[in-house]
């Protein structure tokens, strides 16, 4: 298999456990401890099982995560942003020992996802993780309500999967890190942009995405569909308003969509340096960070997920960063551009919040073409009236 892009930390990490050896463990671990897993962290476990977080091979053990809290290195000095750990109620640790292997088991449907071999048990610091990690401690933060909300003994080792979790819509787009370098190598293609999302597709996303496919050989549309905060568009929606505007706005042999089934962390800088290595991951070698990447409300500077890369060599990333200012419709310039490539007033420049989007088209209308294709807000439309007719008044 010719690969463009080493993994993250030299070696694509599997830990699927397959065929005989699959069968026996999961007899063996139907009789281990059993710790219950929320559907976010069998997300975790099988984004690590399958090398979509490699080098990690289980959820972290106190001096890997420590370190990763302290100076976004692995203890080993490999880049590593965020945390990935398992927590577990003081209870449940109480019963465990280092040496261990324990079941982890979906506490929504039983089923057994993997095993852990116990490693290490740590008592965790949760404000200092907040404040490292998503640089506040504040609770409104949806990142650090997600933490505070966890118990703050985490029990870290090697896992295996037996596992895998279903798609529940979108399966065709699922797709491991293995499987999007083979494709990315059958197709030729030595180049290879990462585009993240968690939001529905509008004008500045297209713009950024096409400036870098003119530079490198395919995008990968890679939104995100794991959990995200309550009031984001669901990934439904979302899903529809890429397919509808690749279908008639992209060239389809250079555009390549896959879903990227994590939970969004909303801790901005620290987790655009996350994506890129997971997207290195796949086979990516380039990885566009544009405004407030990973961001909520405005606790991050517009930049700082661009800046924070300056703190890493090239070598170290290996994963070549395309950053993107602020991009608009120019009604001067009559196309979209940024202040890098535009001379007119902000006057002059199409600025719709968030909030009128969404009035908009709570009222069935469209936005400006010039901020939203018409496909698109047709999706969007469509989708808001279901969600709605779905909520109970
Ligand atoms: S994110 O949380 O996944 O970053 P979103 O889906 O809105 O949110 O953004 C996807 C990518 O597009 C990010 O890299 C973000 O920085 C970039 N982006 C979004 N809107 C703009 C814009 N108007 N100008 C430049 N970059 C943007």
């Amino acid at each position: 298999m010719s690969q463009t892009i080493a993994p993250h930390g030299g070696t694509l990490i599997n830990r699927i456990v397959q065929g005989a050896e699959r069968d026996q463990l999961l007899a063996e671990a139907r009789t281990f401890f059993q710790i219950k897993i929320n559907s976010w962290t069998v997300s975790d476990l099988d984004l690590i099982g399958v090398g979509a977080f490699s080098p990690l091979t289980g959820f972290m053990e106190e001096a890997d995560y420590n370190s990763v809290v302290e100076r976004m290195r692995l203890a080993n000095g490999t880049v590593w942003s965020i945390p990935i750990t398992l927590a577990v109620e003081e209870a449940v640790a109480s019963q465990l020992k280092v040496g261990q292997q324990v079941a982890l088991v979906g506490e929504e449907d039983g089923v057994i996802y993997g095993t852990l071999d116990v490693k290490s048990i740590y008592q965790v610091d949760q404000q200092r993780e907040a404040v490292n990690v998503f640089k506040t401690a504040d609770e409104a933060h949806p990142g650090v309500q997600k933490l505070y909300s966890r118990p703050s003994t985490y029990v870290g080792g090697p896992v295996q999967i037996l596992n895998r979790p279903k798609p529940k819509k979108f399966e065709d787009y699922y797709f491991d890190p293995a499987e999007t370098r083979r494709i990315f190598a059958e197709k030729g293609w030595k180049t290879v942009v990462g585009f993240q999302t968690r939001n529905p597709v509008h004008r500045a996303h297209e713009y950024i995405q096409k400036c870098a496919m003119e530079i490198v050989d395919a995008l990968f549309l890679n939104p995100l569909v794991g959990e995200t905060k309550s009031d984001d568009i669901s990934a439904d929606v979302r899903m529809k308003s890429y397919l509808v505007l690749l279908e008639n706005y992209y060239p389809k042999d250079r555009v390549f969509l896959g879903v990227f089934p994590a939970a969004m962390r909303y801790a901005g800088p620290r987790e655009a340096i996350f994506h890129a290595m997971v997207r290195k991951n796949y086979g990516c070698t380039h990885f566009i960070v544009g405004r407030d990447h990973a961001g909520v409300g405005d606790y991050y500077g517009t930049y700082e997920a661009q800046e924070i890369f300056s703190n890493f060599t090239k070598e170290e990333l290996g994963i070549q960063p395309l950053f993107f200012e602020h991009s608009f419709f120019c009604t001067k310039c009559g196309n979209m551009a940024s202040t890098k490539t535009c001379p007119h007033d902000k006057a002059d420049h199409l600025h719709l919040s968030g909030t009128k989007v969404r009035a908009l088209l709570r009222d069935g209308q469209c936005p400006p073409p010039e901020f939203s294709r018409p496909e698109v807000a047709k999706v969007l439309i469509e989708g808001m009236s279901e969600q709605a007719q779905a909520t109970p008044q």
